[in-house]
C-alpha cells in the first residue's frame, strides 16, 4: 500500500522549534510529516526565522550565509507579498536562499529576478514570443507526444512512471517549442536535472561542487541554445527560438545575456515543474480511487477543476524568495529593508483558513485559489497556460489508453530545498496493444 499521505491530524504533533527549514534533512522527510510542520508553522509561527544554510562548506563559490530568513507559510501572507512587488522585491534573487554574486542570479535566473522597470520590459518581450495562439497550437504536439510515449510503454504492464512518461513528455514539449532537435534533449534533462534540484546528489558526480555542477550545466544549455539561435537569425522558422530572436516590441529587443539567461529559465522552469505535477497526480489518483472515478466518469468536465487540483496537491515549486524593501510589518512581525522572505506555496495551498479539507484530494473542488503557480502579481508563472494543458491531455490520455494505471511501489522524493520532486515511481498497468498507426 502507498503511503504517501494518510490524511495528515490536524493536531501538531512537531515541536515548533525542531523545525528547520534550511536543514536538507527536513526536505528528505516523507511528504506528510513536512506537511504537519507546515501545520505548525501556520498555527504557531507563520513567519518564522531560519538561518541560512551553510553552502560555503560544499562550493568554493557560495558565499558564507547572510542573515537568514523568514519563512512565510500562511496563504494571506504569501498573496500579500506577491501582490507589493514594490515592498518585496525580487531583484537580489527569487530562487536563491543565500546571496549568490549577481552575474549567477543574472544568468541562472533573469527576469524572474528582476523588478520594474526590467522586469516589465522583459515580460513584455517574451510574452509576444509565448503567445497564447503558440501555445494553443502546441496542444496537437502534446497530444501527440503523450500517445508516442504510452504506445512505447503499453504492452510492458508497467514501468518507471517518471523515466518513461512524466519527464519525456514535458521535455520533449519544451525542446520542440524551442526547437531542438531530438539529439539535444537528453543533454537539456541531465543539465535541467542540475540546475533545478540544485542539491540532490543523484544529479552530481561524486566529489562535485554543487554550485560550479550548475554552472557548468547552464553554459552547456546557453552554448547549445546560443548556436540554435544564430542559425534561426539566418533562416527563421516558426518556433519560439526564432520568436525570441527576433521579437521587437516598439524598438525593445532581448539583448544576448537576457536571451541567455531566459532560455535557461524556460529549459528548467518549464521541465521540472510539469513532470513533477503529472507524477504527483498519478500518486494522488492511485490514493484516491473515488477521484479518479469521478475524473474518468467525465473527463472532459472534470479536467477543468482536477488540474488545478493536482497544482495545488503538487505544489511542485517550494517557494520563490522576496527582499524587503522598506520598514514594513508583516503577519504582526517588522521587518526591515534587506530582509529575505521565502512564500511557502505548498504550505498556503494547504492552508486551513483558506482550503476546505485542504488535505483531501478533490478533483472537483472549486474555488480553488492555490498559489502553485505564484498567487498574484507581476512575476505569476508565465508557463502555467502551457502546464496546464499538459497536464490535462496527459491525464486525459492515460485515463483512456491505461485506464487502470496506478503507482505499484513507494515513490522516490527528490531531496531538494527548491523542488517539490519525484525521481521515481513504479506503475503498473494491464497490458495493452499499441494504437494502430494511421
Ligand atoms: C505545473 C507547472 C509549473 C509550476 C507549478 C510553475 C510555478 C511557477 C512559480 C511559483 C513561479 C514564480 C511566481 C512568483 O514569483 O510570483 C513561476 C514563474 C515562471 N514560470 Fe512557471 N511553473 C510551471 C510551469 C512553467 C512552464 C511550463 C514554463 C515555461 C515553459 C514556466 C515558465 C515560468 C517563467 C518564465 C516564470 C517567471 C515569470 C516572471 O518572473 O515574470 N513555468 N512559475
Amino acid at each position: 500500500m502507498i503511503a504517501r499521505v494518510a490524511p495528515v491530524t490536524h493536531v501538531p504533533t512537531l515541536k515548533v522549534d525542531d523545525i528547520d527549514l534550511s536543514d536538507m534533512a527536513f526536505w528528505a522527510l516523507p511528504w506528510k510529516e513536512r506537511e504537519r510542520a507546515f501545520a505548525v508553522l501556520r498555527a504557531e509561527r507563520p513567519l518564522a526565522y531560519f538561518e541560512e544554510p551553510d553552502l560555503s562548506t560544499s562550493s568554493y563559490l557560495a558565499p558564507p550565509p547572510g542573515r537568514g530568513y523568514r519563512a512565510v507559510t500562511r496563504h494571506a501572507d504569501v498573496t500579500e507579498v506577491s501582490r507589493h512587488p514594490e515592498i518585496y522585491c525580487s531583484g537580489k534573487g527569487a530562487l536563491s536562499i543565500i546571496d549568490l554574486p549577481e552575474e549567477m542570479v543574472e544568468f541562472f535566473t533573469g527576469m524572474i529576478s528582476t523588478d520594474n522597470p526590467r522586469h516589465a520590459r522583459l515580460r513584455r518581450i517574451v510574452s509576444a514570443a509565448f503567445s497564447p495562439r503558440r501555445v494553443d497550437a502546441v496542444e496537437r504536439g502534446i497530444e501527440a507526444v503523450a500517445g508516442r510515449l504510452i504506445d512505447r510503454v503499453a504492452p510492458l504492464g508497467e514501468c518507471d512512471f517518471v523515466a518513461e512518461l512524466a519527464a519525456p513528455l514535458s521535455l520533449e514539449i519544451i525542446c520542440d517549442m524551442m526547437g531542438l532537435p531530438p539529439s539535444d534533449h537528453a543533454t537539456v534533462f541531465r543539465c535541467s536535472n542540475v540546475i533545478a534540484s540544485s542539491g540532490d546528489h543523484e544529479y552530481l558526480e561524486p566529489g562535485d561542487d554543487p554550485l560550479e555542477a550548475m554552472l557548468s550545466a547552464g553554459y552547456e544549455l546557453v552554448d547549445m541554445l546560443t548556436k540554435l539561435s544564430v542559425r534561426r537569425r539566418e533562416h527563421p522558422t516558426d518556433d519560439l527560438t526564432t520568436a525570441l530572436v527576433t521579437t521587437n516590441i516598439d524598438g525593445e529587443a532581448l539583448t544576448p545575456s537576457e536571451l541567455a539567461s531566459f532560455f535557461i529559465l524556460l529549459l528548467t522552469a518549464g521541465n521540472e515543474t510539469t513532470r513533477n505535477s503529472i507524477s504527483h497526480g498519478l500518486l494522488a489518483l492511485t490514493e484516491y480511487p473515488a477521484q479518479r472515478a469521478i475524473w474518468q466518469a467525465d473527463p472532459l468536465t472534470v479536467s477543468g477543476t482536477g488540474v488545478d487540483e493536482i497544482v495545488r496537491w503538487a505544489s511542485p515549486v517550494n517557494w520563490m524568495r522576496r527582499t524587503v524593501t522598506e520598514d514594513t510589518v508583516l503577519a504582526g512581525v517588522d521587518l526591515h529593508p534587506g530582509d529575505k522572505v521565502l512564500l511557502f506555496y505548498g504550505s498556503a495551498n494547504r492552508d486551513e483558513d483558506v482550503f476546505e479539507d485542504p488535505y483531501t484530494f478533490d478533483v472537483r473542488r472549486d474555488p480553488n485559489p492555490h498559489v502553485g503557480f505564484g498567487a498574484a502579481g507581476p512575476h505569476f508563472c508565465l508557463g502555467a497556460h502551457l502546464a496546464r494543458r499538459e497536464i490535462d491531455v496527459m491525464m486525459r490520455e492515460l485515463l483512456a489508453r491505461l485506464p487502470d494505471i496506478e503507482v505499484s511501489d513507494e515513490p522516490v522524493q527528490t531531496v531538494s530545498r527548491f523542488v517539490n520532486g519525484i525521481k521515481r515511481l513504479p506503475c503498473t498497468f494491464t497490458p495493452t496493444a499499441p494504437r494502430a498507426l494511421p
